[in-house]
């Protein structure tokens, strides 16, 4: 039976949840509404400002950028349907949703007047994608497709989407400039490269203009430690490697001894989540002046090999973090890095906390708070992946 709550208990609930409003159905959440309206003490929300809708906003890198539209004095509206992530504390309004869904996706755009939307929900997991390319497909093509046309039904004509360095398969060359071939490996980077495809002749036919992100490897949390990676299912290198050093695994696997770099292992180039965040706002005051559709890369042009993330973790944590060697996985190159001087160039972005150091300091502050208790084992469900 869903739970009826008084007004007392809503309110009890709202101060003990920043503001948080859970509606539940059939005993699961559905919708969480901090509403600006009623609640204007504990949200920032600001009727003067422009609204952009975050969609994945409750994710690792959608949390990072909900946090650098508020510092650029921007509304942002979080819609997510935390499929990979917790109930996300950031102040700004929340609603539970899923793309796919018309109704919730109509409701949100006549209630707040959308300015612009940052597209970052989607499904993430190279392994997954290969063994389930039809969830890929739906939820990375088709709820996507579902988000362009609401934003057409309701005159919203600026977006931001998050695609990936999965886009251009294996590297002709290095570093990887936004011109070279795209030739993705998996199904994940298909649908990337698809939705990219797709919103370019929306943008050719419709008043839509577009900045689409080719981010390489994000990492690093928010250095104040407000947000930071927590994946229901870890795939990416460096918090797989904390969860060694902090005793949730008993060991990192390293696939590839051999590669033709200094110690054998490969390289990928690693960005500051901080640093993609800002891209963001950069890239919403662009489509404030020009229409079109641009593609950036963000990555930093310089790229560490996982023995090299593996010893800066050792020498930032002072813990131990055993090992495993294996064989090469198919389809994994030996370098990915990426060239993003059109991004610095056009945008102005300066990454400004994409050092090595800042990088696995910020993530280790935050995973330590994170995972203070780690209660079981993680269950080894999937492996480290040197990119997405
Ligand atoms: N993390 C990286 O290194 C990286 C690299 C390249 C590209 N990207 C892209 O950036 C975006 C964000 O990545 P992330 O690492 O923050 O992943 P994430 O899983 O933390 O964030 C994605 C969010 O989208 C939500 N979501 C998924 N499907 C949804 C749907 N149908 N409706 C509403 N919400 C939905 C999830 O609950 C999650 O909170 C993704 O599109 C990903 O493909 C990430």
């Amino acid at each position: 039976m869903p739970h009826a709550f008084n007004s007392q208990e809503i309110e009890d609930l709202l101060a003990k949840n920043n503001g948080q409003y859970l509606v539940f159905e059939n005993d699961q959440p559905k919708f969480v509404v901090l509403d600006p309206v009623r609640y204007p003490h504990f949200v920032n929300f600001d009727k003067n400002r422009p609204n952009v809708l975050v969609t994945g906003g409750a994710g690792y890198i959608g949390s990072h950028v909900v946090l650098e539209l508020l510092a650029a004095n921007l509304n942002p509206i979080i819609i997510d349907n935390l499929s990979n992530c917790a109930v996300p504390n950031l102040g700004c309004p929340f609603i539970v949703g899923d793309l796919e869904k018309t109704e919730v996706l109509d409701k949100v755009f006549e209630q707040y007047n959308i300015q612009a939307v940052v597209h970052l929900a989607g499904s993430i997991i190279v392994e997954e994608s290969v063994l389930l390319p039809e969830k890929y497909f739906h939820n990375n093509v088709v709820a996507g497709i579902n988000l362009l046309n609401t934003m057409l039904r309701h005159g919203v004509n600026k977006l931001i989407y998050s695609s990936s360095a999965a886009v251009y398969g294996s590297p002709r060359y290095v570093p990887i400039d936004e011109n070279h071939a795209t030739e993705p490996l998996n199904p994940y980077g298909e649908t990337k490269l698809i939705f990219e495809k797709i919103v370019n002749w929306y943008v050719k036919a419709h008043d839509l203009n577009a900045v689409m992100f080719r981010y390489f490897n994000a990492a690093g949390a928010d250095p104040h430690g407000r947000a930071g990676e927590k994946h229901f299912i870890e795939t990416h290198l460096i918090p797989r490697v904390f969860q060694v050093a902090n005793k949730e695994l008993d060991s990192v696997k390293i696939f590839g001894h051999d590669y033709p770099t200094a110690d054998g292992t490969a390289i990928r180039d690693y960005v500051h989540v901080a640093d993609i965040a800002k891209a963001h706002a950069l890239a919403i005051a662009k489509l404030e002046e020009d229409t079109g559709s641009f593609t950036y890369n963000i990555g930093t042009g310089k790229g560490y090999s996982v023995q090299e993330i593996v010893d800066k973790v050792v020498e930032v944590t002072e813990r131990m973090v055993p090992i495993e060697q294996h064989e090469r996985r198919a389809g994994d190159p030996p370098i990915l890095v990426a060239d993003s001087k059109k991004a610095q160039k056009e945008l102005g972005l300066e990454l400004k906390h994409s050092d090595l150091d800042t990088i696995i300091r910020t993530a280790w502050n935050w995973h330590k708070q994170a995972f203070a208790k780690p209660a079981v084992p993680v269950e080894e469900k999937a492996e480290e992946t040197a990119s997405t």
